[in-house]
């Protein structure tokens, strides 16, 4: 007798992102080269398995004919990724212009640009329109593959327009926003020219997520003070209409990195590297070339402890990583030609015939390590990972910062210490565990850098202990897991509400 299949069918999860999690090439005769990435979101959502995903965003490429498109879209269904098009001048004034000029940098205390204000105002409302057409845009393709009972999670500043969108199209449709950066002191969000109309948009989803309380708290304050809401312990209430707000800190898949460690090809990129920085200790930075990561602030801090301890220099090494990311964006060019000089001059202050103190590599290939990584590179970063005395996240703003998490995840066995800015969202979680700076004091970062590198070996373990804890237990599939099932309890609450 055979038996019945009782399986009930899988909720489906469309998740919504500027970024699908392939990046599409196009080769010579037209076929499509994709390559799937499995860092952060996309392994958080990897991982989960009560729900069916499915992605919905850009594929980071133009195809202006109908005939790519078609064949790209086929390709990228074999993923279970659905593309959105966006033609190059929407992609220069949404994506470059009012995500990555204005957004962003807003978001991270950087302020709205300020060069010529006339022409600022002028780009800014149609950079603003285009935003609105793309997010409608990306509106268009969920609603076309929406069926009734999915879940729809958008996610970050690029889409804050969306959730209005999807709602006016179909009230009944559950819908999600989380916020992967910073939401700023309501203070600075009132800054911005279309402050109020973003709000009400977010405000149409049924749940809105942050990393930290502190984010979420900003973002209520920002209803109530600009918009004259209700703020409530569960969110923000209009005309009894409740929104929900909420932290839902994020995490990474910590045992795909412990399990790498024991991968033979890791341990030989390991002993590769012991074997190269003999006699020196190792500090590690790995960031997006990105204004927001301090990577400037952050070598300023370490040629001021070489040149405060002279016994230093010839033992240890700084590594950074740098990975060069919107590289169309005017203030991107300046930060890079700014780290080139300021590396430049250090390795000529303090370098010898035989060593440098700064290793500045930038890798567009580590940006597959970051968000979109092939197994090589993932292996050699696992391994530069693990080798590291003293890891140095000193972002000026960040919204979590997960490289703090993986290089915690990778160490294991030599305890190395994680220094942290006070302004990642990771410092709300791996603080006890860290040692927490502020990347704008520079005496205050070097001073910490002597400080990592010479504790005593019982308090780096129990600050090890305290982070690797953290990170192990709060993992990416935890936090996907938990957003889409509060989402759901939302929504049946409000209905209950509605009935009573
Ligand atoms: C941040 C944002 C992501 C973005 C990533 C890479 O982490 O929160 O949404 O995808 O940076 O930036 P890019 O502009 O290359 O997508």
């Amino acid at each position: 007798i055979e038996k019945q299949d009782v399986r009930v069918p899988k909720q489906r999860l469309l998740v919504v992102a500027n970024r699908l999690p392939v990046s599409a090439i196009r080769k010579d005769d037209d076929s499509w080269g994709l390559e799937i990435s499995v860092g952060g979101l996309v392994s958080a959502l990897l991982g989960i398995n009560e729900f069916e995903a499915r992605w919905i965003g850009w594929a980071g490429v133009n195809v202006p004919d109908e005939v790519g498109q078609r064949s790209l879209t086929k390709a990228l269904a074999e993923k279970r990724c659905i593309p959105v098009f966006l033609d190059e001048e929407i992609v220069h004034q949404y994506y470059n212009g009012y995500c990555n000029n204005i957004l962003w940098p807003l978001f991270h205390y950087l302020g709205l640009p300020q060069e010529d204000r006339l022409a600022t105002t002028r780009s800014f409302q149609s950079q603003f329109a285009a935003y609105k057409e793309a997010n409608q845009m990306f509106a268009d393709v969920v609603n076309a593959h929406y069926r009734e009972g999915d879940v729809v999670w958008c996610h970050d500043y690029h889409l804050m327009f969306l959730p209005k969108c999807l709602k006016d199209y179909n009230r009944k449709m559950k819908v999600g926003w989380f916020l992967h950066t910073p939401f700023p002191s309501s203070e600075i969000h009132r800054t911005l020219p279309s402050r109020s109309e973003l709000l009400r948009s977010v405000l149409a989803a049924d749940l809105v997520g942050f990393h930290t309380y502190d984010y979420a708290r900003h973002f209520v304050s920002a209803c109530t003070r600009i918009l004259g809401l209700e703020g409530t312990p569960d969110g923000v209430e209009d005309q009894g209409k409740l929104t929900r707000v909420a932290a839902f800190p994020i995490g990474i898949d910590s045992e795909r990195f412990i399990r790498a460690l024991e991968l033979d090809v890791v341990k030989a990129h390991m002993k590769q590297l012991k074997e190269r920085f003999a006699g020196r200790k190792v500090m590690l930075g790995v960031d997006r070339l990105d204004m927001i990561k301090g990577i400037p602030q952050k070598i300023l801090a370490f040629e001021k402890f070489l040149e405060e301890n002279p016994v230093w220099r010839d033992k240890v090494v700084l590594v950074q990583i740098a990975v060069p990311t919107r590289t169309d964006v005017p203030e991107y060019q300046k930060l890079s030609s700014q780290v080139h000089e300021i590396v430049g001059r250090i390795n000529g202050r303090f370098g010898s015939l035989t060593a440098v103190p700064i290793h500045h590599l930038v890798r567009t290939y580590a940006l597959k390590v970051l968000g979109y990584d092939r197994s090589l590179e993932f292996h050699e970063l696992c391994a530069l990972y693990a080798v590291t005395d003293v890891a140095l996240v000193t972002s000026l703003r960040d919204g979590m910062n997960l490289v703090s998490y993986e290089f915690v995840a990778c160490q294991a066995s030599k305890k190395g210490v994680l220094i942290l800015s006070e302004f990642a969202g990771a410092a709300q979680s791996l603080g006890a565990g860290a040692i927490l700076v502020n990347p704008w004091n520079i005496t205050e970062v070097a001073s910490s850098i002597g400080y990592a590198l010479t504790m005593p070996a019982d308090e780096r373990e129990k600050r090890h202990r305290h982070n690797f804890t953290h990170v192990s237990t709060h993992t990416s599939q935890e936090w996907a897991e938990t957003f889409v099932s509060e989402l759901n309890d939302t929504v049946v609450e409000a209905q209950l509400r509605i009935r009573q």
